[in-house]
């Protein structure tokens, strides 16, 4: 049993209609979903995990995909229901959804608020048919803009996504992109540069020269450019690509970065647990049927709940850590330390040679990354970590 705390539930939903050729989640196409067989399993789960979580209390609540939107909002409210009937929950709960924006699933967002959802985050990508052709988006522009009209309508709360660094894309063409977005948004953004995952098509085209993407200066000017903008118009980074007006943040994203407590059900999902002093990690079966059976079998979906290795515990804390704007605490970092303290996790030469280069700082209080820094995030924290002797950043 592993008790206390406040606490946000990932609901991972595991199909798309097709899969974009730049994505490495795990998504799958099936067309001959049984949504009455999925929503008794998600059911189940939640009931095996909330006898393990006993006395929690759920902080939020987040249908992640996958295409989530393409759930039933029947299955949505049951789950909603159930999750109430298990946890206590805050009095302000979030209850996000991700939704693409096809007209079939626009059509469905009077539904998914009555079901519970009150916020959502849709999947734009690009404001031109052009880009969304070439992203393997099944949407067009004038779609993901009626989305965003009519979510904005439904939703007191709303979100949407970009990718920018697109191939051909000059940060001029992204300074238009970003006006129209930033004319449209309503309190939060995510902005991603478009990263060419291992294992997708894009990577096989990338490699074989079939398109290029901006180089690492190009990149690096589209993000000051990005930061630059959004911070005019209100909406300031709080995360390396997510951006929001004051109080408008995702609080269910906001635990990850803290390295709060969160539990995650559906094919491939993960959870992170605190209890006794130690952080439990937890793993979802990856391949739906394996899930769906194992769940219908015994309600458990899942590998046994493990305690993480101290130096894995500081790594991701740290990781998550700064990926913020406005960094960590070392009080924070201190407690994930287990029972030592940061420094001790930390070269102080490559932490030195760091903060000389203006990427890194830290006061009393906090450690935290520079603009500069943030473009450098993925090489600088192993760079800075002990347990990495290989690593190379400056
Ligand atoms: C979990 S994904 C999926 C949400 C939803 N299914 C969709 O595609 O609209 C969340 C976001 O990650 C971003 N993303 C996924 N793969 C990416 C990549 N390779 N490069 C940049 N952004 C990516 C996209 O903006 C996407 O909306
Ligand atoms: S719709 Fe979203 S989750 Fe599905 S394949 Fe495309 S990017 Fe990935």
């Amino acid at each position: 049993m592993i008790t206390k705390g406040q606490t946000g539930l990932y609901i991972h939903w595991p199909f798309c209609l097709s899969k974009c050729p730049y994505c490495d989640f795990n998504v799958h196409v099936d067309s001959g979903v049984d949504q009455a067989r999925w929503c008794a399993a998600y059911l189940k789960s939640l009931e095996h995990v909330a006898g393990l979580t006993e006395g929690r209390i759920i902080s939020s609540i987040f249908f992640g995909g996958g295409t989530p939107s393409l759930m039933l909002p029947s299955t949505i409210a049951a789950i909603i229901d159930k999750i109430h009937a298990l946890w206590p929950c805050v009095n302000d709960l979030e209850v996000t959804l991700e939704a693409n924006p096809s007209t079939v699933e626009i059509e469905k967002f009077s539904a998914f608020r009555e079901a519970g959802i009150n916020r959502v985050s849709v999947g734009v990508q690009a404001l031109n048919d052009k880009d969304l052709k070439f992203l393997g988006r099944k949407h067009s522009a004038k779609e993901a803009l009626q989305a965003i009209e009519i979510a904005s309508k439904i939703f007191d709360r709303f979100s949407f996504d970009l990718i920018y660094a697109r191939p051909g894309q000059v940060p001029e063409d992204w300074r238009a992109e970003l006006t129209q977005a930033l004319a449209l948004a309503r309190g939060h953004l995510s902005l991603y540069q478009l990263t060419i995952e291992r294992s997708t098509p894009f990577y096989l085209d990338h490699t074989r020269g079939v398109f290029s993407i901006p180089d690492e200066d190009v990149a690096a000017d589209f993000y000051l450019l990005t930061q630059e903008m959004t911070s005019q118009a209100g909406l300031a980074s709080y995360e390396v690509s997510n951006h929001a007006a004051e109080g408008h943040q995702s609080r269910h994203n906001l635990t990850y970065w803290h390295y709060g407590d969160y539990i995650g059900i559906g094919p491939g999902a993960h959870g992170r647990l605190s209890f006794e002093g130690k952080k439990y990690a937890t793993r979802e079966h990856y391949a739906p049927p394996i899930w769906l059976e194992r769940v219908e079998k015994s309600g458990m979906g899942g590998h046994p709940f493990a305690p993480l290795p101290a130096e894995e515990r500081f790594t991701e804390a740290l990781m998550m850590g700064l990926r913020l704007r406005g960094g960590v605490t070392l009080a924070h970092l201190d407690a994930q330390a287990s029972g030592g303290k940061w420094r001790d996790y930390v070269d102080e030469e490559r932490l030195s040679r760091v903060r000389a280069q203006g990427w890194l700082d830290y006061d009393s209080e906090r450690l935290w990354l520079s603009v500069e820094g943030m473009l450098r995030l993925n090489a600088l924290i192993p760079y800075i970590l002990k347990a990495q002797p290989e690593a190379v950043c400056v």
